[in-house]
């Protein structure tokens, strides 16, 4: 039997309701989370519950019961309740700005927001890892604050239900002709020897992951720019990968029929993806 927590409450996962009038269910006026558990150990907490309260501010939503020593401590109960302290796990966090008659504007004051977790047992694709997945580019749809983490999503559906179409993993998705990051992912690049990646503004997700990458870039003195990649340089593009929470460092060996450098996961690529196992793992 799968617990979650709601409000306070570790309830069944069946017994967990919500109402109707949710806002995250009718405007996905909410925010959320997902991290990353290995042996029980949390990944880069701090991050996360920083991410979570910075969206939550930025929309007016009350932190009351979203605390970041509430949550960690909600995250640790759902891993070990669930039998998942051993091994990997992810525990989705939900915050929403509660329930309420529909109206655009914000609800009465005091309107109890809705807090919702739930842990999963994860099996990282480690050989999709090892051998490099397919991508394709696509037109970033989405709106002018892509630096919230918020439940509404349209725009990373339709760009990864494209790429599952298009027999691809990710969708590289591009704003003005350039680069921005992966419907879930953020994105790397290798142009001439030279690392790059978009840097942190309104039109990204300040990745959790992209943290790790560009703290392991300095580590190993690797050359860097955070300056985004023009889609007209993708045929002369050494190497790509994305990264995430769930994703690691997944390299990019094929975008839009066509292989990246040789068509197969590239030095730099494996670089960093041996650096955040070490991350992870210890080893
Ligand atoms: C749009 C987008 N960019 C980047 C990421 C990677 O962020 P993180 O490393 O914090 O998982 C995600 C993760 O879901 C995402 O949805």
């Amino acid at each position: 039997m799968t617990t979650v927590y709601l409000n306070g409450q570790y309830v069944p996962k069946e017994q967990a309701m919500i109402p109707v009038e949710d806002r995250g269910f009718i405007f996905g006026d909410g925010i959320y989370e997902v991290v990353r558990v290995i042996n029980g150990r949390i990944h880069a907490w701090d991050g996360h519950a920083a991410r979570m309260a910075n969206g939550l501010e930025t929309l007016r939503i009350s932190m009351a019961g979203a605390e970041s020593a509430t949550l960690k401590a909600v995250c640790e109960k759902l891993v070990a309740d669930n039998g998942l302290a051993a091994g990997e796990a992810t525990v989705y966090l939900q915050v929403s700005r509660g329930a309420a008659p529909r109206t655009h504007h914000f609800p009465p004051a005091g309107t109890p927001t809705t807090v919702y977790a739930a842990a999963s047992a994860f099996k990282p694709n480690f050989a999709m890892r090892d051998n490099g997945a397919k991508g394709i580019t696509l037109a970033d749809i989405r709106w002018a604050r892509c630096d919230l983490k918020t439940v509404n999503l349209l725009g990373p559906v339709l760009a990864r239900q494209a790429a599952q179409e298009a027999g691809a993993y990710e969708a590289l998705m591009h704003r003005d002709g350039m680069f921005t990051e992966g419907a879930a992912t953020n994105a790397f690049f290798v142009v001439k020897g030279v690392l790059r990646t978009h840097p942190l503004t309104n039109h990204i997700l300040p990745g959790i992951t992209r943290v790790d990458i560009v703290e392991s870039i300095h580590e190993l003195g690797l050359p860097f720019e955070e300056r985004p990649v023009a889609l007209a340089e993708l045929p002369g593009v050494e190497e790509v990968f994305v990264c995430g929470t769930t994703t690691d460092v997944q390299p990019l060996v094929e975008i839009d029929g066509k292989p990246v450098g040789n068509g197969k996961p590239g030095p730099l690529t494996v670089k960093l993806k041996e650096a955040l196992a070490k991350r992870l793992y210890g080893k």
